[in-house]
This record gives C-alpha cells, structure tokens and sequence, in this order.
C-alpha cells in the first residue's frame, strides 16, 4: 500500500472533517489467465496487487453523508434516504450502488463521512472499480457492526456494479480484491466461488504490465452483449452456462447460431480449459507452458471473443517478437488497459525501452511499465 498517499488522505479527512477515521485499504488486481470466464461459471486465475483505493470513513453528526474523491478534487452530499444511480455520475455511481445495495438488505445505515483516493491509473483494467466499492463495503460493515461476511460483500459490490454501473460484471474483481493473498495468485472456482492459492515460481521470469493508455469507447455495452451471447448460447444447449458444455456439445449447435457467436462460446470454452491447464503447468513447475497457454488466451480474445483492440495487438505481437517474453496477452475486460507478459528479469530494461520507442511512433502515444507485487485483499489498516 502507498503509505504518503494514506497519510495525505487521512489528513485530508481530519481538515474537511475534524475527526479521526477508519482507514481500509482496497486492492486492484491482475489476471493471469481465464478471461470473461467468471461470468460463464468457469475458472479465473487473479491476484490482488499492491495498488488500489485507501478509504478513510468515520460517521458523521450531521443527517447527510458526505464524500471527497482526493484525486478528483470533488465533494459529493447526498440524503441516504433517496439514493438513486445519477446519469454519467462516474465515481458516485460506485458508492451510491453499493449503499443502495446493502439497503435493499434491510441493513439501515446513518450518515457518514468519506475520503478516498487512489494510484490505480484509470482506465488500466486494473479494477479499481472494484477496489472502490470494496472499500465503501468493508469501511461501512467496520463502522457500523452490519456483521456482512466477505462473501455477502463482493456480491453487494458487484451488484452494485449491475445496477448503478451498468455493467453485468462477472465476481473476479470483487472477489480478487476482497480475498487477495500476499505473493499468491487464485484460482478461482466461479460457480462454487472458492479458490485455492499458488505461490508461483516464476523461475529467472517476472510479470510486468503495459498499459495502453486507452480506453475505447463502447466496452461497457460490448462487455453485456458477449455475456449475453454466452447466455444465449448455453440455454439453447439447456445448460447452466458455458462452462457445462462441451466443444462437441456447441459443434451441434454450429448450423443454428451465427459463426459471431460460435466463436465467441468456443474461445469461452476453451479459455475455462487452458485456465485449469495453467494450474496444472504451474503445479508441474512448467513456466514454458504457461507462457504458451497465455499467447493463445490472447489469440482467443483477439480473434474468437473480439474484445481486444490494435493498441494491445502491437504490444502482444511485440512480445512475440522478443525471445525475452514467453507469454504476452491482453488482461480484463478489454478494448485497451494493459497487457501481462512474463518475461526474462535481466531482458526487462532492453525489452521496455525498445517497445516504449515504437509504440509511441505507432500510435504517437505512450505507454507505461509497471512491476507489481501481489498484495493481500481489502483490509483495515492501522
Ligand atoms: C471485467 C469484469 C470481470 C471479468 C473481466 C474479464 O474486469 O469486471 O468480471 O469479466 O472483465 O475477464
């Protein structure tokens, strides 16, 4: 966690509101592999990373709640008797949806103050999203007693995601944030949401992020018609969801359903497949494979699944130009954010300087480099 940003939140909070606060630290995430597979039942492999949202909360004396996004330099004052989502209300949206989901619980809240500020960049795909509302949840169960479980917390996040976002996210990012572990990645199991953690050894290789530095228009509505064509899909199958049916099973349906469509539940099925062929790669200590495993999560996402876009073509076909990188592939929802690549520790200057020199005469933008550490999930700090 970055203590100065914690320090000039806290203190911040103290000038606006004179009192002491409740601090949480909620992390963003990364994803190995299995991508758009937690919305089809199937596996994912996240972990929680060093970067996220500090949240300072304390309730508040007056009958209003009030709340100060420090890097937006914005106050937002709201009844919590008429909540409602606000048309393009960005970061508000996240902590209306998540009070209005514990709400719809029957939980009765009191007025409460708020400071919160991040260093997840925005747009990276990094969810902080996800570490937003985790942080209002986790801050709000401390504060007031509500005795919510992790569990019934990533689920008011998420929907509050559905509702007040509009995005029909799948639980990865909530769930990564909420139950990150210290150097571990999880696997994790979407239909039973349990997961199991892999220290990995990575050998003489590291994870290294690019970020794009773009974010498409369009990902929102593109990302609820691919969830929709998977459940289309499975229910003409009479499964639950993709993750039930098989490539033999979707071939019946190949004649009935666009070829759009057919691709895009085959990548699904296949993606579900080289996630848990990843745990075994790792369990059998097989970097290598790994490596090769995400290539081809990327090509699926790329070609079959559509969600990827020139800006992380170019870094991906980059990698594979460079003996350095054994795996390269675009990470989350798509249409810009960052890549993840496993690459050779000592190559990881050569390799960064050279492609930072031709993406930007490519697309005459930068783009950025960032080492990660896999941190523990959201948590009160001290
Ligand atoms: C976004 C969603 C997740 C997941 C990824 C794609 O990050 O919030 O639920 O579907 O996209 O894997």
């Amino acid at each position: 966690m970055n203590k100065p940003l914690k320090e000039k939140i806290v203190s911040k909070f103290i000038k606006i509101y004179k009192s002491q606060p409740l601090v949480i630290f909620s992390p963003g995430r990364i994803n190995l592999i299995g991508e758009h597979t937690d919305y089809n039942d199937g596996y994912v492999f996240p972990a929680a990373i060093d970067k996220g949202i500090i949240a300072a909360v304390e309730k508040s004396k007056t009958n209003y709640c009030s709340v100060y996004a420090y890097d937006k330099k914005e106050k937002y004052q709201f009844n919590l008797d008429s909540i409602a989502p606000i048309p393009n209300g960005g970061w508000r949206n996240y902590i209306l949806g998540v009070i209005s989901e514990i709400q719809k619980k029957g939980i009765g809240l009191s007025p409460f103050n708020i400071v919160f500020g991040g260093d997840i960049p925005d747009g990276a795909g990094l969810s902080s999203s996800a570490a937003l509302e985790n942080s209002i949840v986790f801050g709000l169960n401390e504060l007031f007693q509500l005795e919510l479980s992790k569990k019934d917390m990533i689920f008011i996040s998420q929907k509050a995601e559905h509702n007040y976002v509009g995005v029909k996210c799948g639980i990865m990012d909530q769930y990564a944030s909420m139950f990150g572990k210290e150097d571990h990645f999880l696997l994790l199991d979407c239909r039973t949401i349990e997961s199991k953690a892999y220290q990995i050894d990575l050998k003489g290789y590291e994870l290294l992020l690019i970020n794009t530095n773009v974010k498409h228009n369009l990902s929102d509505s593109a990302y609820n018609n691919r969830r929709s064509v998977c459940e289309n899909v499975s229910t003409m199958l009479h499964k639950k969801a993709l993750r039930d049916v098989t490539e033999k099973e979707l071939l019946a349906l190949k004649d009935k359903i666009s070829d759009d469509d057919y691709q895009k539940a085959s990548y699904i099925i296949q993606e579900i497949n080289r996630t848990q062929k990843s745990a075994e790669a790792i369990k059998s200590d097989d970097i290598l494979k790994l490596g090769q495993l995400i290539y081809q999560s990327h090509a699926g996402l790329q070609h079959q699944y559509k969600v990827s876009c020139d800006e992380l073509d170019f870094l991906v076909d980059k990698a594979k130009e460079s003996n350095a990188v054994i795996g390269s592939r675009m990470m989350g929802g798509g249409f810009g954010g960052c890549t993840i690549n496993l690459i050779e520790k000592n190559q990881i200057n050569n390799f960064t300087s050279e492609v930072t020199k031709s993406y930007k005469t490519k697309f005459d933008n930068e783009c950025s480099i960032y080492q990660i550490k896999l941190s523990s999930g959201t948590h009160l700090v001290t």
